[in-house]
C-alpha cells in the first residue's frame, strides 16, 4: 500500500471512528462507574504526551523492551527461525516500530526471507513508518495495513499462504482486563495455525512503588495525558469540560497487578456532550485505564489456555520486562 492509498483510506474512516468515539464516550459517561476507554488517549496531542511519557524518568517499560530488542536480537531471531519457512511479520499496533526495527534489520542481515507488515489505526503514522523502514533497511518488504487489529489479521492471512509471525509489543495487552486479555489471546490463535508464532510484550510485577511512580510522574506528563481525554472530548464532541475541576488519581493493587488511572471530579457540576447533561459529584471518580501487571506464571497461564507453548522468554537485565514468544499448537 503507498501512501496515497494510506491517506484516502484515512479519511473513508474518518466518519465512521468519531461516531464510534461519540458512542463509546457517551455510553462510559452514562455508565456507572463512569469510564472513558485509554484508546481514545492517542489524538494528536495524546501521542505527543505518550512520547514525553517514555522519555520521563520513572515511565521504565519503553527501555526495558528496548533493551531486550538491542541486546536479545539474534535470541529472538534464533527462536522466529526455529521454525523452517518463509514468513510474514505482522506487528500489531507498530506505531514507529523503534523496538521491532532491531528484529527487521537484523533478520534482514540474517537473509531471513519475510515480509513485515505493521499494522496500525493510524495510516500517517504507517506512511512515515514505511519510508523510514525502507531508507534504513534495504530490501525490506513492506506492506502496511490500515485499521483494526483482527480485520487486518484477517486480511495479512489472505495475503500469503507463508507462516505468520505476530508481534504484539509495548505491553499493549495490559490495557486490557486479565479476562478480555484471554480472550483477545484465545481469538489471536483462532485466527493462526499450528507453526505460527506469537511474540509479546509483558510488564511484570515489580516493587509496588517503581510502578505507582511510572504512571504518576513528578512532572505530571500523565496527569495531563488523562486530562487530554476530556480536552478531545470538548473539541470533536462539542463538550464543555473544565479541564481544571478534574484531577488526576493512580493506584496499583499489588494482591492484583491493576495499575488503573482515574479522573476525580473536584467539584459538583454538570458537563454538557453533544448537547447532553453528565452529573458529576464531588469526588466522583472517571475510571480512564489499566496497566495491568503480570507474573510469569499468569503468563504461562494465559499462553496455554488459549493454544499456545512459549517457546521463549527474553528479559532485560532488571528482569522487569518480559517478551515471549508462544508456538500456536494442534490440539488445546
Ligand atoms: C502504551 C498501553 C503500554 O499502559 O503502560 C502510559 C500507556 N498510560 N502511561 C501503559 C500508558 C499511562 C501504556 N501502554
Amino acid at each position: 500500500m503507498n501512501s496515497t492509498n494510506c491517506q484516502a483510506d484515512a479519511l473513508a474512516q474518518t466518519d465512521t471512528l468519531l461516531e464510534k468515539f461519540r458512542e463509546d464516550v457517551l455510553e462510559g459517561l452514562h455508565s456507572s462507574p463512569k469510564r472513558l476507554p485509554s484508546k481514545y488517549f492517542y489524538d494528536k496531542t495524546g501521542d505527543v504526551l505518550f512520547q514525553r511519557i517514555m522519555a520521563s524518568p520513572e515511565y521504565y517499560l519503553t527501555n526495558c523492551e528496548l533493551e531486550i530488542f538491542q541486546s536479545k536480537t539474534a535470541e529472538l531471531a534464533q527462536t522466529i527461525n526455529s521454525v523452517n519457512g518463509d514468513f510474514d511479520l505482522i506487528e500489531l499496533g507498530a506505531g514507529d516500530a523503534t523496538k521491532s526495527q532491531y528484529l527487521l534489520k537484523y533478520l534482514s542481515e540474517q537473509r531471513a526471507i519475510f515480509t513485515y507488515v505493521p499494522i496500525d489505526i493510524s495510516g500517517n503514522i504507517l506512511s512515515i513508518l514505511e519510508t523510514r523502514l525502507k531508507a534504513e533497511i534495504t530490501d525490506l518488504d513492506v506492506k502496511c495495513l490500515e485499521g483494526e487489529y483482527f480485520e487486518m489479521l484477517s486480511k495479512a492471512a489472505e495475503l500469503s499462504d507463508r507462516r505468520k509471525v505476530v508481534l504484539f509489543l509495548g505491553a499493549n495487552i495490559g490495557n486490557m482486563e486479565p479476562q478480555a486479555a484471554s480472550v483477545f489471546c484465545r481469538e489471536l490463535r483462532a485466527r493462526l495455525k499450528p507453526g505460527d508464532l506469537v511474540l509479546m510484550g509483558f510488564d511484570l510485577k515489580k516493587h509496588p512503588k517503581l510502578i505507582l511512580d511510572a504512571y504518576s510522574d513528578s512532572a505530571g506528563i500523565t496527569s495531563r495525558f488523562n486530562l487530554n481525554l476530556l480536552h478531545r472530548v470538548n473539541k470533536e464532541l462539542n463538550g464543555n469540560f473544565d479541564l481544571d475541576q478534574f484531577e488526576h488519581y493512580q493506584n496499583y493493587d499489588p494482591l492484583t497487578g491493576a495499575c488503573r488511572s482515574y479522573l476525580v471530579s473536584k467539584i459538583d457540576q454538570e458537563v454538557l456532550v453533544d448537547g447532553q447533561p453528565v452529573h458529576f459529584w464531588q469526588d466522583e471518580i472517571i475510571y480512564m485505564e489499566i496497566s495491568q501487571k503480570y507474573d510469569t506464571e499468569e503468563i504461562a497461564t494465559m499462553a496455554k489456555q488459549a493454544g499456545f507453548v512459549p517457546i521463549g522468554y527474553h528479559t532485560d537485565s532488571r528482569n522487569w520486562f518480559l517478551d515471549t514468544i508462544w508456538l500456536c499448537v494442534d490440539s488445546y
